[in-house]
């Protein structure tokens, strides 16, 4: 019986500089590199099946049958897939993840990460890790970093041949560790999809994308120095940056809720006294502090001591996408 079904595991990221914007939507070539670490604690898993029997393709997320515009985002997804090798047959996609959705951690750059190796090797394709990167890619522009192992650079490229993620440094390089305060659970803010595509509409955009080449410099140089106080000051301004764009957009995009803010002056305060800890955040409210692994239990109750905190989600550095069959 040949095998049409594979079962892959995936990590979020997170991402010190930030992807915002693309110059090619559909293909998701972005308007800037990027650069995150993985998150080893939270994954997908998702297994593919290409079944002739199926007169459509299936969705089910966390065991619940998944329809509207998660089962076509797949679904276009696994067309590709199929254009691109000698599969016809639809599929049976079964997902889940072991982090709650609705934190505000993304799951589309672990999903589709998962997805793209999983429905690729069920297809027969032998891909390599930048083919892998570059797949993952079209589906959520985030899963491509997700695709190598701990913290990765997507390149930008100038299209769809060169624009993919690798590797700059293991998990095991730095004990970095990401402490994601979560102030609010509600799922109704603005889509990553709808922010990109007006992301040009901010006179800030252009000249974001003109600096963000000297921000990925300094980022790689501080990951691989180990060096926290540049990494913190880099990590933070171009979260900054990106948030003074969205905040600036037609439509304006503004996702800090109060407690927000006060992470961020407290994060501040806690690096003066000399804890290691920088904040990051995505578009969304949730508020991610990076420190070191040895003042885990510090940040964490020092987070939970502030009013908002609902809850404090806690990742070390992960590794690449991997089949587990
Ligand atoms: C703010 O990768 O989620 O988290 O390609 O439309 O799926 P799509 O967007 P997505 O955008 C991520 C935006 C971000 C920054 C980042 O992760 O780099």
């Amino acid at each position: 019986m040949s095998q049409k079904t594979a079962t892959a595991i995936a990590h979020p990221n997170i991402a010190f500089i930030k992807y915002w914007g693309n110059r090619h939507q559909a293909l998701r070539i972005p308007a800037n590199g990027s650069i995150s670490m993985n998150l080893g604690a939270l994954f997908t898993r998702t297994q593919v099946t290409f079944d002739e029997s199926l007169a459509a393709d299936q969705l089910s997320i966390n065991e619940a049958p998944a329809t509207g515009a998660a089962h076509h985002r797949v679904s276009d997804f696994l067309a590709w897939v199929r254009h691109i090798s000698a599969i016809e047959e639809f599929a049976r996609v079964e997902s889940e993840n072991n982090f709650p959705m609705g934190t505000g951690i993304a799951s589309s750059a672990s999903a589709f990460a998962a997805l793209s190796l999983a429905a690729s090797r069920a297809a027969g394709l032998g891909l390599d890790e930048k083919d892998l990167s570059r797949l993952a890619r079209r589906g959520s522009g985030s899963a491509c970093r997700s695709v190598p192992g701990g913290f990765a650079e997507w390149q930008v490229g100038t299209g769809d041949d060169n624009s993919y993620a690798y590797s700059i440094a293991a998990p095991e390089h730095w004990d970095l560790i990401d402490c994601v305060a979560i102030v609010d659970q509600d799922h109704k803010t603005t889509t990553s999809i709808e922010g990109h595509a007006i992301a040009d509409t901010s006179p800030l955009q252009a000249m974001r994308i003109e600096q963000v080449p000297s921000y990925l410099a300094r980022c790689r140089e501080a990951i691989l120095q180990r060096d926290f106080e540049a990494f913190a000051q880099i990590t933070e301004h171009d979260c900054l940056i990106m948030h003074a764009v969205m905040m600036t957009s037609s439509p304006s995009l503004i996702y800090w809720l109060p407690p927000t803010l006060a992470i961020i002056r407290a994060v501040r305060d806690w690096r003066k006294s000399g804890i290691p800890a920088c904040y990051t955040i995505d578009a969304g409210p949730n508020v991610h502090v990076i420190s070191e692994e040895s003042y885990l239990n510090k940040v964490k109750s020092l987070l939970e001591d502030i009013p908002g905190v609902h809850q404090v989600m806690i990742s070390g550095p992960g590794g690449a996408a991997h089949l587990t069959d």
